[in-house]
């Protein structure tokens, strides 16, 4: 299943996002923001358990979610700031890390460091912020994959159909909510009109 969150709210940050003049500090908080609503609508139908509470009444029982069986993956560079955001919301779920580069040349992309924690019968949420050809989280899902999770996720915040498409006739059982699908994707695999190198964009990398 794929969702696209598209609303004002997410339209406006997306712009946001698109505008040169953004700098990296404001480009990550944005990304952040948009990632709690990715997040949002990722975890609607997922099951919560009842915990004790101790409240100004005593002690009590009320519903949270299972943070341990929650993974948050992100896709570096880009997913940073997502897995950050996720963390914030969630402090007690388990971080794991795919360092996952596209060739220039030859767009294909490579894994060049992983991290990942236990992942058996989780359900792991994997970040990025762009989907362009969809190799980066074709990849990141086979490792994952490997793991044996329960369920897998994906959140992104902007995206080409072309790279949607394929992810989803690979792996149809992986949702992926995006909160922007763009036109396509140019001859050097960039999303247009897209953000620019996202990853440049939040690091201050020279082009
Ligand atoms: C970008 C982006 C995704 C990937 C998407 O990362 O953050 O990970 O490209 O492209 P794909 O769908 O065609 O695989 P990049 O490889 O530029 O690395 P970076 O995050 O370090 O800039």
């Amino acid at each position: 299943m794929i969702k696209e969150l598209s609303n004002p709210i997410i339209q406006t940050l997306i712009s946001s996002l698109r505008d040169k003049r953004t700098d990296a500090l404001r480009f990550r908080h944005l990304v952040k923001e948009i990632t709690r609503l990715l997040l949002n609508e990722a975890l609607q139908n997922t099951r919560t358990r009842a915990k004790k509470v101790i409240t100004w009444r005593g002690e009590e029982e009320h519903e949270v979610l299972d943070e341990e069986n929650l993974v948050v993956v992100t896709v570096l560079r880009a997913g940073m700031p997502m897995l950050e955001a996720v963390m914030e919301v969630l402090p007690n779920i388990t971080g794991g890390f795919l360092a996952i580069k596209r060739d220039e040349i030859t767009h294909k992309s490579v894994l060049y460091y992983d991290r990942l924690p236990d992942c058996k019968n989780k359900k792991i949420i994997i970040v990025d912020v762009m989907l362009a050809t969809g190799g980066s989280l074709c990849d990141a899902i086979e490792i994952v994959k490997d793991k044996c999770p329960e369920e897998i996720v994906s959140l992104n915040v902007i995206g080409a159909p072309e790279g949607l498409k394929k992810v989803q006739e690979a792996y149809p059982d992986v949702d992926i909510f995006i909160s922007q699908i763009d036109e396509k994707l140019n001859e050097n695999k960039f999303i247009i009109p897209g953000l620019g190198d996202a990853g440049d964009r939040e690091y201050n990398t020279p082009e």
